[in-house]
């Protein structure tokens, strides 16, 4: 038995190897005067809401350990909230993780994992794990390219036979997105809204396409009186930063292809580019991808649990696409 983990910049995703017991849990960890109290959503549930003896953490950026302490509190006790008796914390921990780690990174995970229980760590490449998750056969000396939209990261991969090409990343995704999009207000409007505002009226950017209502209703505070209020903000304030975002993932795409050995330059005109990741699901994600790009572009199935449903498909089929790691207890 072992328990797998993809460590995201927002949430973090737990699979016990050979079961269907997928955990999905913010990423987040809160402490009270330094000790760590809760994990998971009830940490997120807190944002904005905390009094000053109460400090707020999200351990993980793009892939990497922010904050070692509070990156094992929050696996300890997410995993303990899942698990009474405390026996997943001893189970072997798998990890999937960007390809282009550097040592020193590598070796921040692994001590999160040690000092969190586990006796036995090991690491899988995550866009290997994210090409298995969206069904991408990759056994055979073929290329494919998948592209990763993350809170925290981006990145694109030309793989073949279990392996990493060619690949491009960005050191940013949804957060920086919800991050301008307040900026944006803020400086329009002179108008704070909360992250969660912003993500809601993200998922409903879609509706607003028949026409009806091009503004969105969002509650915040105003800078002006300094009193909570409710706003109706243009949904271009949205749509700009998404578009931009959009814009810059084509260009990482280009660039994969452009360094693309000319032998997997076919391959991937025939299998095109699947897109995983919480982004896959963003308002016109694939439309605005496949706009002047020659490749057929695909979003995954599920594309936010693939990287975690491939890293299974991988363990399972016990090939490994990294080093393993053994440490002492
Ligand atoms: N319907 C949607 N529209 C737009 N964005 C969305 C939608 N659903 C999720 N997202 C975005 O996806 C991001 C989360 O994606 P995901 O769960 O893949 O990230 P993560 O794995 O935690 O981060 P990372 O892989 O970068 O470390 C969030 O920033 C969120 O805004
Ligand atoms: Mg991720």
């Amino acid at each position: 038995m072992s328990l797998l983990i993809d460590f995201g910049t927002s949430v973090l995703r737990m699979l016990v190897a050979r079961t269907d017991n997928l955990i999905e849990a913010a990423s987040m960890v809160a402490l009270q005067e330094g000790a760590p109290t809760v994990a998971g959503d009830e940490a997120l549930k807190m944002v904005g809401r905390t009094p000053k003896s109460v400090q707020l953490i999200a351990p993980i950026e793009a892939g990497v350990v922010k904050d070692g302490p509070a990156a094992t509190d929050m696996l300890k006790l997410t995993i303990a909230s899942f698990s009474s008796r405390g026996g997943m914390l001893r189970m072997p921990m798998t990890f999937a993780l960007p390809a282009n780690l550097t040592s020193v990174e590598r070796r921040g995970l692994e001590e999160v994992a040690k000092n969190a229980g586990a006796r036995q760590v090991e690491f899988y490449d995550s866009l290997v794990a994210a090409a298995a998750g969206a069904d991408i056969e990759m056994d055979q000396p073929h290329g494919a390219l998948v592209v990763d939209m993350g809170a925290g990261k981006t990145e694109v991969g030309l793989l073949s036979m279990r392996g990493i090409v060619e690949m491009r990343r960005m050191p940013y995704g949804g957060q920086a997105i919800d991050q301008t999009i307040i900026e944006n207000i803020r400086r329009e409007h002179a108008f704070i809204i909360g992250q969660q505002s912003v993500e809601r009226v993200k998922q409903l950017l879609g509706e607003a396409e028949a026409g009806d209502e091009p503004t969105f209703e969002v509650i915040g505070r105003s800078l002006t009186t300094g009193l909570p209020a409710k706003m109706r903000v243009d949904r271009d304030l949205f749509w700009q930063p998404l578009s931009k975002y959009y814009s810059q993932v084509k260009d990482l795409i280009r660039q994969t292809i452009e360094h693309c050995p000319p032998e997997l330059v076919g391959d991937v005109m025939d299998n095109g580019v699947a897109l995983v990741g919480g982004g896959a699901l963003g308002y016109r994600a694939q439309a605005e991808l496949a706009e002047r790009i020659e490749v057929p572009i695909r979003v995954a199935a599920e594309p936010t649990t693939c990287v975690i449903r491939g890293l299974a498909k991988l363990v399972a089929s016990q090939r490994k696409s990294t080093e393993k790691v053994r440490l002492r207890a």
